[in-house]
């Protein structure tokens, strides 16, 4: 079975690089807001404006359970997803979990001009909210099995950082 999965702050190029990545392993690339935005047919923003967060955290709750059906792919999630209840615990059972770790400058940068595809961003001080926000989520990101900063964030990173797991 093989199961990568990826991590990480809103911005930290968790779809990117799974996609690379899902490509150099010739594995599925499931991406958990794209799966939920085509079961309720309309944008995450519009889901958070119509049903509210909470209406959302369990949607990504039952694409968790329903993936477990699914045994080799590289699954990435929205940034929320692992800082709810035990997430982290059964992320971790379905596979290795990887957290790409960025500075929060980093996360502004990225962030800045792509707030309106992201309704938690929508009408805060950004980069207190990354700050803040991130020192909260990074309980649970802490949690993954590797921890890549950006110089690892490549394919051959990933790669390289799975194999040294595997000798462990
Ligand atoms: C969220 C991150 C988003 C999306 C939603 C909530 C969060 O996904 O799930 O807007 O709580 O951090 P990305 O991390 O892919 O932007």
């Amino acid at each position: 079975m093989s199961r990568i999965i990826l991590i990480g702050f809103m911005g930290s190029g968790k779809t990117t690089l799974g996609k690379q990545l899902a490509k150099q392993m010739t594995l599925p690339f499931v991406d958990s807001d794209q799966l939920i935005e085509k079961i309720e047919g309309m944008p995450v923003s519009e889901i958070f404006e119509k049903h509210g967060e909470t209406y959302f955290r369990e949607r990504e709750k039952e694409i968790l359970l329903s993936i477990e059906e699914i045994s080799d792919m590289v699954l990435s999630v929205g940034g929320g997803l692992p800082c709810q209840e035990d997430r982290m615990e059964l992320l971790n059972k379905l596979g290795t979990t990887i957290y790409l770790r960025l500075m929060p400058e980093i996360l502004f940068q990225r962030l800045e001009n792509e707030r309106e595809k992201r309704p938690l961003l929508k009408d805060v001080d950004l980069l207190q909210f990354i700050v803040q926000k991130l020192e909260e989520r990074e309980v649970y990101y802490n949690k993954a099995q590797i921890i890549l900063d950006v110089e690892d964030q490549t394919v051959d990173g990933v790669l390289k950082s799975l194999e040294i797991l595997q000798k462990s």
